[in-house]
């Protein structure tokens, strides 16, 4: 009987999620179990990446300002920024596009920078570029970052020969002609160098293919991308985006097991065509289908998992979103293409809620890129001149640190649920658990309503509680940010509101709030 109960709870426990619709009062009550026993699978720290493109002024400006800048900086990379980041512990950083990489000649981005040419980049904005951000300045970013690169590879309008030299490069320590080249530029060793995308959104900026024609490519262009001197690529696919399944079906059945991992891109966006909506303007009811729209990534992922499973059944290729988060409206004011957004409290509910939805996928989903890390689309930092404000997005991945590399545990919750614009059904509490490698539990709740408390009465199976502490993030508005005037309105802060007795939690969660509990 109780060995039937846990078969029972290991089918359904990780996906389930009861939805009761409970009367309306100014309080709710939310029901959570987790199964500490149950837990098996690692939430890969590289859930946690994060993405910096050649875009508007995330490399230059926002993480570059070179060497003569007035910005105080290191070798050319702001000090602000670079702080910001090693407490953020970026475990994966993406680059150099998107877009922005299937016109990259990294040749262009190495050797003494007065002598690198001049490019327009095309994709965003027209910008002309210097290329005094390279392979070099990105790698070693890396190195202080403490971070994997994932170096993304150009198919679309490059050759197979230049993303060859590109990693023998980088990677080869032999007396070999590009080895030799990255000497003479001054970097005697080579670098460490895991995460190879081939191509990028191959089925549209990246060269508007096929997933036939793509297949092959990816075939003939992995083939020569060797493993130099021990250092093993990880070689990753271009995928889908979102609802694209026959991408998905194709790659798999024509590329198999030649790819490590296959790429997936998910925006939290409402169309594609005209006005997506201002960040920071916006209706309650937009902010519901916002969580609606984002929690829709989770039958995306379902779908995709459900064909990569008909390949791979011992799940060996990792399913990378190596894109995902909000894309609103550019701020007024800004310039077009750069996709420069601010980021209010309903960004932190994107990312808390996407990163809950990861975390339950984690045997298959081995790492994602939010889009992206400084001033563009939903980043962690915003920067102005020589001024820089963290964002309610930066806080919510702070709070997070503590799941990366530690266990997923299932866990049961009933709540209240909202129908909201498009009969999208939205759940008011998201939730997810963890234990780390010293044993301790982390929750991570977020109460979605936007005027009600939840009461959440929280158990912990066969696991005595002896201590609870925890962080909040919220807000007195949904819309509220971090200005460069206003810079501390969204910060997490202690969280008192945990009750303990006879085992069981109860947590008064706020209206509008993300809490990250230790016990
Ligand atoms: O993240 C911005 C852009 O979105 C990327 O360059 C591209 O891959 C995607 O379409």
């Amino acid at each position: 009987m109780i060995r039937m109960k846990n078969i029972v709870k290991g089918m359904f426990v990780t996906g389930l999620m009861t939805l009761t619709s409970l009367p309306a009062s100014s309080q709710q009550e939310t029901t959570i179990k987790i199964y500490p026993q149950e837990g098996k699978n690692v939430i890969s720290k590289n859930i946690y990446g994060q993405f910096a493109e050649h875009l508007g002024t995330c490399i230059y400006g926002g993480i570059w300002v070179g060497e003569n800048s007035d910005i105080p900086n290191t070798n050319g990379y702001r000090n602000d920024v670079l702080q910001a980041l090693k407490e953020l512990k970026v475990p994966v950083l993406r680059w150099p596009g998107g877009c922005f990489a299937d016109e990259y000649h990294w040749m262009d981005g190495i050797g003494p920078k007065e002598k690198r040419p001049k490019m327009v980049n095309n994709n965003w904005g027209g910008t002309i570029e210097d290329n005094s951000f390279g392979t070099h300045e990105f790698l070693n970013l890396c190195e202080i970052l403490g971070c994997e690169p994932y170096i993304s590879g150009n198919v679309g309008s490059g050759t197979v020969e230049e993303l060859a030299k590109w990693v023998e490069y980088m990677t080869s320590d032999g007396d070999s002609p590009m080895a030799n080249l990255r000497r003479k530029n001054g970097r005697e060793k080579p670098w460490h160098v895991k995460f190879l995308g081939v191509g990028n959104e191959s089925w549209g900026c990246g060269g508007s293919m096929r997933p036939e024609y793509y297949a092959d490519l990816y075939r003939r262009y992995a083939t020569y991308c060797r493993n130099y001197d021990g250092n093993q690529l990880f070689k990753i696919a271009s995928g889908a985006s979102d609802y694209d399944y026959k991408w998905t079906e194709v790659l798999m059945k024509n590329v198999g097991h030649r790819m490590h991992g296959l790429s997936l891109h998910y925006y939290t966006v409402t169309g594609w065509k005209g006005s997506k909506g201002a960040a920071t303007k916006f209706t309650d009811d937009d902010f519901y289908w916002t969580m609606g729209k984002c929690l829709e990534i989770e039958e995306v992922l379902k779908k995709h998992i459900a064909i990569m499973d008909k390949y791979d059944k011992q799940k060996k290729i990792g399913l990378m979103v190596d894109e995902w988060g909000t894309w609103w409206d550019e701020e007024p004011g800004t310039v077009k293409g750069h996709l420069y957004q601010q980021n209010t409290l309903r960004d932190a509910f994107v990312a808390a809620l996407t990163l809950n939805v990861f975390h339950k996928y984690t045997d298959r989903v081995k790492m994602t890129n939010i889009a992206q890390i400084v001033n563009v689309l939903q980043s962690m930092i915003l920067t102005k001149g020589d001024k820089m404000v963290l964002t309610p997005t930066y806080y919510v991945f702070k709070m997070y640190q503590v799941h990366q590399d530690a266990t997923y545990l299932p866990l049961e919750l009933t709540c209240e649920k909202r129908t909201v614009r498009d009969n999208r059904i939205v759940p008011m509490v998201s939730a997810s658990a963890s234990r780390d490698a010293s044993g301790r539990i982390h929750v991570s709740l977020a109460n979605v309503d936007l005027e009600k408390e939840q009461t959440v009465h929280l158990s912990l199976e066969n696991v005595p509680v002896k201590s609870v502490s925890g962080e909040i993030l919220t807000a007195t508005d949904i819309q509220a940010y971090n200005s460069f005037d206003k810079p501390d309105v969204v910060k997490p802060q202690s969280f008192k509101g945990v009750k303990v007795k006879n085992g069981v939690l109860t947590v008064k969660l706020p209206a509008k709030s993300i809490v990250t509990l230790e016990i």
